[in-house]
Parts: C-alpha cells; sequence; structure tokens
C-alpha cells in the first residue's frame, strides 16, 4: 500500500494533534514508546487495523497489542482482577503488555485480537505515547513499527527506512529508552505465565506476585511467536475454501464477482476484506450455519494473510 509521503511529526503540540486527527481518519501513524516504535492504527476501526497488516507486510494476522492511557481505559476494554490488577496497579504506565478476557462489546475490532477472546493491553510510559493516547481519546493497536520480518524500530529513521510511503506519518520522539519489547504476561487459571520476555524484568514481576512464572509448554517443533501459542479462533461451522458457489445447504461468503450470502468485499478490495473477516468467522458460530464456503481470495498482499487464517478457520479438528 503506498499513502504518499509519510509525514515525520514533531514531539510538539501540533504534532500529537495531528497525529490523533490521522488516527481518528484511520489512518497508520507510528509512535515511540519507551520500548520501541508502534505502527498504530484505531484499534476500534476494523478497515484501519489492516492497514496495519498490509504496511507490515506480514503474512499472517497476529493479534496485536491494544495500547491505551490508563489502567481505567484499559479495564472498559478488558476483566482485569486479581494477579493481573496487582501487575497492572504495579507496572503500569510501563514495559508490560497483559493479555487479559476481552469485555464484551469493548468496541475492539476482531482483526485486533485475531478474532481471540483475549486481547493484550497495555499502558505505556513515555511522555510523548501517553500525550497521543490522551490526545486520541481510544484504543491505539500497534505492533513494533518494522516491516515483518526485520528488527524492532527503536528511532523514527528506523521507522522511515523500513515503511516510508506505507503509513500517514511518525510521530518523532527521538530513540526510544529501553530498546527493547515489552515483556508479554498471560493468564493459565489466574496464574501468570510469561509469554515473552521484555522491558520489564521476569524477577520484578515474580517478587510483584510472589510466585515464579511459568512458560506455557510448547511442541518445540511449533513456531514459537506468543500468538501461536494460543489456539486460534475456529468457528463451529465446517468451512470449505475456493468456492465458486454454495452447495446446498451452504452458508456462501462472496469475495468480488463471487457472490454469497454475505461478502468479504463485493469490489474485491483485499483490505476491506482483511477487516471483515474476523466478524464474518464469528457468524459462523450461528447455530443454524453447520457449513459455510468462502470464495477464492487471491494469493497477493493481504490475501497471503487472508488465506492463512482461512485454512486454519478450515483445518479438520477433533
Ligand atoms: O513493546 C512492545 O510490546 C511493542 C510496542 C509497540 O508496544 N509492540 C510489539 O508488538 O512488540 P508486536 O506485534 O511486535 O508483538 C506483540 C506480540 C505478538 O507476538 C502477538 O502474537 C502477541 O503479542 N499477542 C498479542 N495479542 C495476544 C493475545 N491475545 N494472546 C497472545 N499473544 C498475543
Ligand atoms: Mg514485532
Amino acid at each position: 500500500m503506498r499513502s504518499g509521503k509519510t509525514e515525520r511529526l514533531a514531539a510538539d503540540a501540533d504534532g500529537i494533534a495531528r497525529a490523533a486527527a490521522l488516527l481518528l481518519d484511520g489512518r497508520r501513524v507510528a509512535f515511540p514508546t519507551e520500548t520501541v516504535y508502534g505502527l498504530g492504527a484505531d484499534a476500534r476501526n476494523a478497515t484501519a487495523v489492516a492497514g496495519i497488516f498490509e504496511a507490515k507486510g506480514r503474512p499472517s494476522f497476529n493479534p496485536l497489542i491494544v495500547h491505551v492511557a490508563s489502567l481505567t481505559q484499559a479495564q472498559e476494554i478488558a476483566e482485569i482482577g486479581g494477579d493481573a490488577a496487582r501487575l497492572a496497579e504495579a507496572f503500569w504506565p510501563g514495559p508490560l503488555t497483559l493479555v487479559l478476557p476481552r469485555k464484551a462489546g469493548s468496541g475492539i475490532a476482531g482483526i485486533a485480537t485475531a478474532g481471540l477472546e483475549t486481547v493484550a493491553l497495555r499502558v505505556p510510559e513515555m511522555e510523548l505515547a501517553q500525550d497521543l493516547l490522551t490526545a486520541f481519546g481510544g484504543p491505539v493497536a500497534a505492533p513494533s513499527a518494522n516491516p515483518s520480518g526485520r528488527v524492532s524500530a527503536t528511532t523514527a529513521d528506523h521507522v522511515i527506512d523500513g515503511l516510508e510511503g506505507r503509513i500517514a506519518a511518525v510521530l518523532d520522539g527521538g530513540p526510544c529508552p529501553v530498546g527493547l519489547e515489552s515483556t508479554i504476561v498471560g493468564f493459565v487459571d489466574g496464574k501468570a505465565v510469561l509469554l515473552r520476555p521484555g522491558g520489564v524484568p521476569v524477577e520484578a514481576i515474580e517478587a510483584c506476585l510472589g510466585y515464579a512464572l511459568t512458560t506455557p509448554a510448547t511442541d518445540p517443533d511449533a513456531p514459537t511467536s506468543p500468538g501461536q501459542l494460543l489456539s486460534h479462533y475456529a468457528p463451529n461451522a465446517r468451512l470449505r475454501l475456493g468456492a465458486v458457489a454454495a452447495e446446498p445447504g451452504e452458508f456462501m461468503i462472496g469475495f468480488g464477482c463471487v457472490p454469497g450470502d454475505v461478502t468479504l468485499s463485493a469490489s474485491g478490495d483485499l483490505t476491506e476484506a482483511a477487516a471483515r473477516l474476523f466478524e464474518l468467522l464469528r457468524m459462523l458460530d450461528d447455530d443454524h450455519i453447520t457449513a459455510a464456503a468462502v470464495a477464492p481470495i487471491p494469493q497477493t498482499g493481504l490475501g497471503l494473510a487472508i488465506n492463512d487464517r482461512l485454512r486454519r478457520a478450515a483445518a479438520p479438528r477433533d
């Protein structure tokens, strides 16, 4: 996606106001946090979030970290109790991300959490990030601001190097003080587990909780990205891929010139399709739908990630 020249915004009131306005307008804006630069979009706007994956050239939809200005805002989005509340109080704002049960009606777009029931939340500490989140007034989904497969960006120059022309703007706050991504903690039966080591030392978390953190067991052959540790959302209905027409009894999801009961994008637009994907998959849990089919999606651009996700949703399961 080429969106013209990427604006470099100064770390002042005008720059913050411009960055917030661009986010409200559904555009992508990179911004500094104490850990690394994030590639931000309005987490409530599915199309805006789809543009993050497009800009990064990600071949699959990883769930993203949702950034908010305060614990109070975080509580509007997720259930924060027990050990999660203790960690939030001890380490927010700061380089800690908590994976928490998402509240119904949180307003977070399905694509931001890759359809999971959980949401990764973080309250960053850097003043400029705080100012931007406060000016914007809502949740900002942001992975690290680097193209897929490259190292995280810790200066505005790194961001421009990797994403020039692919995002609307970068808010230049100088180098990130921590320079390493946030520590990610999830919860299993209410007990904290370490999903990714990062800016907050594990020892500090253990001292706060009074017990040692474990790492969830994984298949040694499986990829170790935190997003892949959790089984992805799979719809109840059986799903047939690459269908040009529905068979009897099938609920049809169209794309482009292939019509359906619903469509990922009537105009064949892959960004629109990505934005709708997770809400449509969720529809397949409706009791009345036992079998569904989806039209072929081109294997280019965001189509790679859409097809990857559809294959997982269609995979046989026990
Ligand atoms: O410091 C950071 O964490 C930076 C700044 C920008 O906040 N962000 C960052 O985002 O590193 P990203 O997308 O590069 O890494 C986020 C990780 C991914 O590996 C993703 O799979 C995991 O968080 N994640 C997000 N939501 C999750 C969820 N609901 N369950 C498990 N893992 C999740
Ligand atoms: Mg990253």
